[in-house]
């Protein structure tokens, strides 16, 4: 059995979780900073690294009490040490140096894009639609879109990647992020997007698609150059039906090309599935779409495990603890690490 205390600092959301057995749930909390991001349309790197200094500590009290454990019930501490923001990723990364070393624990450190796959191997009961079966079998293909991430990595065991392809320039989130300050609507872009698009037309303007033919990489840039030129022409901001419409049509526009280039992808390697990782799989769009065009089924896990959370890294942690990898005290912060 393995019981693992898992820290998330990445971002803007510091996160603590208890796992058993890199599936069981027995806490995730998750302290949001998005609240004092808005204030400045997106992250603000040095803001982001003092509120996870201040929350650090009560998030991972937090954990262990809502878990019902004490750190002589824990196996091992992990943390995430890359990739992301490097004055974030250090908070985390010293809190669990200091608990592991403090209580002979043994420390992991875990790659974020690597954590936002494993969360398709937590089970939450009764399993909500989408949701990955308990048992997943290789090959599998893994689209990775968060705010700083657009990839797609072919899974051919635990641990065991290939990177197919990903973003150029602007990563999908970001895009989403992007495109929402455009339009004038709140951060983070993504919820905000998906929430006016419901009121409008996918096929109202006709933004163009990077489709990068015979490779599995993405381009996001132009798109968003696309909607900035169509707000341009508008004397007012955007608003009604047209905020409706624009929204619905730049969604559309990055469904179109994830959804479609995944499902090549699905195709040409012959996997047993597709796992939509990362904060964007929270898209309900992507979702359908994404499982309309693939020949195999498609997982997503529900809301509150696709964005940033401690369970996942926690999960991910469980199969490098059974490998018996550990982290050395000499362990950094890796801000551009690869997962493949
Ligand atoms: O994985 P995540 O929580 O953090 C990173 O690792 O970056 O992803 C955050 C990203 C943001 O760009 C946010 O706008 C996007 O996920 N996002 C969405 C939705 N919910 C969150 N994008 C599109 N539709 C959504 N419903
Ligand atoms: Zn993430």
């Amino acid at each position: 059995m393995s019981r693992i205390l898992a820290i998330e600092t990445s971002c803007d959301e510091t996160a603590a979780a208890v796992v058993e057995e890199g599936r069981r749930i027995l806490s995730n909390v998750v302290a949001s900073q998005v609240a004092l991001h808005a204030q400045y349309g997106g992250i603000f790197p040095e803001v982001a690294s003092r509120a996870h200094i201040e929350a650090i500590v009560p998030v991972i009290e937090q954990a262990l009490q809502a878990a019902h454990v004490g750190f002589d019930d824990l196996d091992a501490v992990a943390v995430t040490c890359g990739p992301g923001l490097p004055g974030s990723l250090l908070v985390g990364v010293n809190a669990a140096k200091g608990l592991a070393l403090g209580r002979g624990l043994p420390l992991l450190g875990i790659n974020h894009l690597e954590a936002h796959i494993y969360a398709h191997w937590l089970r939450v009961e009764p399993a909500p639609a989408g949701s990955a079966p308990p048992e997943l079998t290789f090959p599998l293909l893994a689209l990775i879109v968060s705010g700083g991430h657009t990839e797609l990595i072919l899974m051919s065991d635990h641990g065991q990647y290939e990177y197919l392809g990903g973003t150029l320039d602007d990563a999908a989130g970001e895009a989403f992020d992007k495109v929402g300050r455009l339009l004038g609507l709140p951060y983070p872009g993504g919820p905000a997007i998906q929430k006016a698009a419901e009121r409008g037309k996918p096929d109202a303007f006709s933004f163009p698609r990077a489709w990068l033919d015979g490779s599995f990489d993405f381009s996001f840039s132009g798109l968003k150059t696309a909607v900035l030129r169509e707000v341009e022409k508008l004397s007012t901001p955007p608003q009604g039906h047209i905020l409706a419409n624009m929204a619905a049509s730049f969604q559309a526009a990055v469904v179109d090309v994830l959804a479609t280039k995944a499902a090549q992808a699905a195709e040409e390697f012959d996997v047993t599935a597709v796992l939509l990782c990362g904060g964007v799989s929270a898209n309900q769009a992507l979702r359908v779409t994404t499982a309309q065009r693939c020949p195999v089924p498609v997982y997503y896990p529900p809301l509150f495990l696709c964005t940033d959370n401690a369970a996942m890294v926690a999960a991910c942690a469980h199969h490098h603890f059974l490998a018996g990898r550990r982290a050395g005290w000499d362990m950094d912060v890796y801000p551009t690490m690869r997962l493949a």
